[in-house]
């Protein structure tokens, strides 16, 4: 067994768990403190600290952040505080506490988490995993290799980001039916198979868990498969403890 710390950065919450990096487990309940307003990175940093010493946690850790990431350095932030964006993030988390941070963005975490352990598992060709929550995050991969910092949310619909037609979030405050909500889900879809052709698509995200209530819909709209993510609100958590695994 091999224990590591997994956090997710999410606009409403920040969660943690200890995670088995052998097979994708959770090994602890998770953590979850609501993200703090403004989410600045010394507010965000001091909530990662709580979960840190929370689980007493020592060692090589893994924190997901929803914007574009290179190299620990945060290049931008549509769902959180813009004093985010050129930040360094690894190096601010690093320094905070004092032990080694891998950062990476949420999507990609969530989606090498899924293409490991999930239902991308040995599935070869062209996989995109969206993950649809306050945004819409995407990882896409060839052959099980992430090609990172895809932002696929951002892409254009009708003029309009397509999280803001289809992210789960406008589905809440709209209180759109799945139907209705579901064709705008669709209609992006479609947008995208047409542009990458994937094998699979995968949707991720807190949604996940009521797949039945909107795939069918979808399955209309796009000739690719569509399932739904298995590991759900866990895949950022687990996708962030497996990237601490080059360190070693
Ligand atoms: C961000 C992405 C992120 C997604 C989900 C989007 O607004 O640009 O980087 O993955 O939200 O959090």
């Amino acid at each position: 067994m091999q224990q590591r710390l997994g956090i997710d950065i999410g606009g409403s919450g920040i969660k943690g768990a200890l995670v088995d990096t052998e097979n994708g487990k959770l090994l602890t309940g998770r953590l979850r403190i609501p993200t703090p307003q403004p989410s600045s990175p010394d507010a965000v940093a001091g909530v990662i600290s709580q979960i840190v010493a929370n689980f007493q946690y020592e060692g090589p850790m893994g924190v997901t952040f929803p914007g574009i990431v290179k190299n620990g350095k945060i290049l931008s932030a549509a769902n959180v505080d813009e004093h985010w964006v050129n930040a360094d993030a690894g190096a601010l988390f690093s320094t905070t506490l004092g032990q080694p941070v891998s950062v990476i963005n949420d999507a990609d975490a969530a989606g090498i988490a899924e293409m490991r352990f999930g239902n991308g598992r040995d599935v070869r060709g062209v996989v995109i995993l969206l993950t649809l929550g306050t945004g819409i995050g995407s990882a896409i991969f060839l052959d099980g290799r992430l090609l990172p910092n895809s932002e696929f949310g951002h892409l254009k619909i009708r003029g309009k980001d397509a999280e803001l037609r289809a992210s789960e979030r406008v589905r809440e405050e709209k209180s759109l039916s799945w139907k209705k909500w579901s064709g705008a889900l669709g209609e992006y879809l479609a947008e995208l198979e047409k542009l990458f052709s994937p094998d699979l698509f995968l949707i991720g995200g807190g949604i996940s868990k009521k797949a039945d209530k909107f795939i069918p819909y979808l399955k209309t709209h796009v000739s690719v498969p569509i399932a739904a993510a298995l590991l759900q609100n866990e895949a950022g958590m687990i996708g962030a403890a497996l990237i601490t695994e080059a360190r070693n």
